[in-house]
């Protein structure tokens, strides 16, 4: 009797401890990875969409890796329908915070068809690969900023950032002795293998709060979709970035901003789009109530 109450015991803790099975499979990452790069591109879609829907679990510095195709056509259209009045060849598309690329590469593939522009694109994000250690069975997922994210022994992991205050994870994270231990061994990229492989988009690991000198001007259309959210950084951040948005955007270049919410089953893309004017942003289009950032924009450079 007492040994099965101690394993409703154990059952129990492990599943109020979020220790899931293979939820989020790091290791596939890197299969899929190479597994496509070795089959044709019309068989990979379905194992790149496999990929996106591993990192839509991943949190990472306090922000979800959350993206897929065919999220953002709201912002591909409005893009499309104004810039087709001020054509130039090549297309420089910033894609800030774009994740695994999924939607920087929907986006060039909708620019190249309805504009028919060549397009180059540039996709910025904070964590375009997590760093692993490992020792034994035990392998440990970081950021490129130290940051722990998962510890995994063969098909069990345990998020260790997950927000909630977790008492197993907290008790891993103080073992200092046993992760010092632990041995540096490699990256997992988390750059979509269909992005990597396309020549039009490079990556670029960088933070939207800090400005890049290189982008400086460089820009005919910039998109921040699902990043400068009011929830996830504070006004005074978000003014900061719209900085360097307006910096690094051609004069009458494009901004779009977009945050997707969801409505019972499905998800809405709310935002804004607005065109470089001189020193400010002029605003030209809103489409499923706007962006929640809106007046931050529009008060810019205040
Ligand atoms: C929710 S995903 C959005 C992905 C894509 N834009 C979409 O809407 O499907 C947010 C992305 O922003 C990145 N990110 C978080 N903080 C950032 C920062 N300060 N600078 C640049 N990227 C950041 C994250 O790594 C993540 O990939």
């Amino acid at each position: 009797m007492r040994i099965v109450r101690r394993l409703q015991y154990v059952v129990a803790k492990l599943q109020c401890e979020k220790i899931r099975l293979h939820d989020a499979d790091l290791e596939r990452l890197d299969f899929l990875s190479k597994e496509l790069s070795l089959i044709a591109p019309y068989l990979a879609e379905p194992l790149a969409s496999e990929f996106s829907k591993i990192l839509a679990g991943i949190r990472v510095g306090g922000t979800y890796k959350t993206t897929g195709r065919g999220r953002l056509q709201a912002t591909e259209r409005v893009i499309c329908d104004y810039y087709a009045d001020r054509l130039r060849h090549p297309l420089n598309f910033l894609d800030l915070g774009g994740s695994d690329g999924t939607t920087t590469l929907d986006a060039v593939r909708v620019f190249r068809r309805k504009l028919c522009v060549d397009v180059k694109a540039c996709l910025l994000d904070l964590h375009p690969w997590l760093l692993r250690y490992c020792r034994g069975p035990v392998t440990e997922y970081r950021s490129r900023f130290e940051e722990p994210i998962l510890v995994r022994i063969g098909k069990w992991g345990l998020r260790l950032n997950d927000g909630s205050d977790d008492a197993l994870a907290q008790k891993y994270l103080q073992m200092a002795w046993f992760r010092r231990w632990l041995k540096r061994g490699g990256e997992v990229k988390l750059v979509n293998p269909l992005v990597q492989r396309d020549s039009s988009i490079t990556v670029h690991a960088g933070n939207c709060f800090y400005r890049e000198p290189a982008f400086e001007g460089r820009f005919d259309v910039v998109r921040v979709s699902n990043l400068l959210n009011l929830s996830y950084f504070p006004k005074p951040e978000i003014r900061t970035a719209i900085g360097h948005l307006h910096n690094y955007l051609v004069e009458d270049g494009l901004l779009v901003i977009s945050r997707n919410d969801q409505r019972e089953e499905t998800e809405v893309e709310c935002g804004s789009l607005w065109e470089k004017s001189g020193e400010r942003f002029r605003h030209l289009e809103d489409f499923g109530g706007g962006s929640e950032i809106k007046s931050l924009v529009e008060k810019y450079p205040a």
